[in-house]
């Protein structure tokens, strides 16, 4: 299977988000990952429902949305009506995570659990196989553009191996700081989906960069 790449919406340009969402369409793009931030959970505000659903009229690929926010079960349903296919929410916000979860589940999407890069990968043997996915950041949430943290490689490797002892079907995307020089060797250590922000919309020729990303 050849690497899912999620560009991120974060690192679009606002102003124009019709055209750039019509620019992913044409692209390789497989998703597109729309990052939602409350200004609490992390120390940034993005953007939130009607945005997503501004997105969602445009886009022809899946929203990967990913909530950087605290009580996300607040807007669980909010987030399913708003167009997300998969609802991504962080282990460190959510004190019944089961419950969660399997509420994302029952309204139709598929879950996500995503860990902060402190958090290790063995806090999630009990979730793992309640979720269709786990968002590893390789940054600290909150901004586009920021530096890899080189950790990550062991943190996918060991999550890969989880996965594949108890044979679940649990994707591994990777989250921050992903361009074309180490999107090859993230695969290689178990990334199934990478996320690009600042590498895909910095560049002048941006559906070339994805092109290259899912090599
Ligand atoms: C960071 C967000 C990321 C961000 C990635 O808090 O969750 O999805 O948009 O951007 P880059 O690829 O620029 O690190
Ligand atoms: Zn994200």
């Amino acid at each position: 299977m050849s690497l899912i790449v999620a560009p991120s919406i974060l690192s679009a340009d606002f102003a124009n988000l019709q055209r750039d969402v019509e620019m992913l369409n044409l692209s390789t793009a497989d998703w597109i990952h729309v990052d939602i931030m409350d200004g609490i959970f992390v120390p940034n505000i993005s953007f939130g429902l009607p945005v997503t659903q501004a997105i969602h009229r445009h886009a022809k690929k899946p929203l990967d949305v990913h909530l950087m926010i605290q009580q996300p079960d607040l807007y669980l349903e909010d987030f399913q009506k708003a167009g997300a296919a998969i609802l991504t929410v962080h282990y460190e916000a959510c004190t019944h995570l089961n419950r969660t979860c399997a509420a994302i589940r029952n309204l139709g999407m598929k879950a996500g659990v995503a860990i902060n890069p402190h958090t290790p990968v063995d806090l999630l043997t009990d979730i793992l196989g309640e979720i269709d996915l786990v968002l590893i950041m390789s940054v600290n949430p909150g901004f586009g553009g920021q530096k890899f943290i080189g950790r990550t490689y062991d943190k996918i490797r060991s999550l890969k191996r989880m996965i594949a002892e108890r044979n679940l079907s649990v994707l591994i995307e990777v989250d921050g700081g992903v361009n074309t020089e180490n999107a090859s060797a993230l695969a290689q250590a178990g990334a199934d989906a990478i996320v690009a922000g600042n590498a895909v919309f910095s560049s002048a020729n941006p559906a070339q960069v994805i092109e290259e990303l899912k090599k």
